[in-house]
């Protein structure tokens, strides 16, 4: 079983009961975490880019967990330097785990640090497709939409496809549906949005879309997870 999690704005948990990966953590200061950083015990910290909402507590798990930062090279080195166990990754590439296989993907976002009056820039953003026990995610991490998607879909079978849907930083509901047909996931959960009042987005509207499209969707709350039988 693949057990997958959401914790509110792009944080999710994925786990087989060995393994559990955490996506972009931002549950300190995140009004719709349903868990806190000392909470959670992963073994290896997915970040899609270096703004907080992202990054958010992956350091400080990090330390305490001793689990390991997955992140484009510049954000990766960046952690490491904080003190962190990090795997490099970046655009395009791909690398086997011991839960399974990830490979980075592109995003049109930016990706920073922003400490103080200080703006440490930290390379370029990513989204993941995670393969673990026959099950295919994709978290597009922060992005506008991107005709690549298409490909990213030809070549992948995706299981689940988790798409921002929150507008204004990201991709809004209307150009998500035009990921998600892209994509042909055979489920879209929607992400990135309802954190902040300029993210604020009704997810079942978007569902609604989705199924006028002849595509299926879920909306996970926080908290509420989804299991995945494995083959
Ligand atoms: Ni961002
Ligand atoms: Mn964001």
């Amino acid at each position: 079983m693949i057990k997958l999690v959401y914790h509110g704005h792009a944080c999710f948990s994925i786990s087989d009961g060995t393994y559990d990966l955490l996506i972009d953590p931002f549950l300190k200061g995140n009004p719709l975490a349903d868990v806190q950083p000392d909470e959670v015990n992963p073994t290896h910290i997915l970040v899609t880019h270096g703004h907080s909402d992202h990054l958010g507590d992956a350091l400080e798990i990090a330390r305490r967990t001793k689990a390991e930062i997955v992140a484009p090279n510049e954000l990766a080195q960046y952690c490491s330097m904080q003190g962190a166990q990090i795997a490099a990754m970046h655009i395009g590439g791909a690398r086997s785990f011991p839960f399974g296989r990830l490979k980075m993907t592109p995003a049109w976002h930016g990706s920073a640090i922003i400490q103080g009056n200080e703006i440490i820039y930290t390379g370029t953003p990513c989204g993941y497709i995670i393969e673990m026990q026959g099950i295919t995610i994709y978290h597009a991490g922060d992005t506008g939409l991107f005709g690549d998607m298409k490909l990213i879909g030809q070549r992948n079978q995706i299981d689940y496809a988790l798409l921002p849907i929150g507008d204004n930083y990201v991709m809004g509901p209307y150009d998500a549906v035009e990921a998600a047909l892209m994509l042909q996931a055979k489920i879209t959960i929607p992400m990135h949005y309802d954190t902040f009042p300029i993210i604020k987005q009704n997810p079942y509207l978007y569902i609604e879309k989705l199924r006028e499209n002849g595509l299926q969707g879920i909306v996970l709350k926080p908290g509420e997870a989804i299991t995945a039988p494995t083959v």
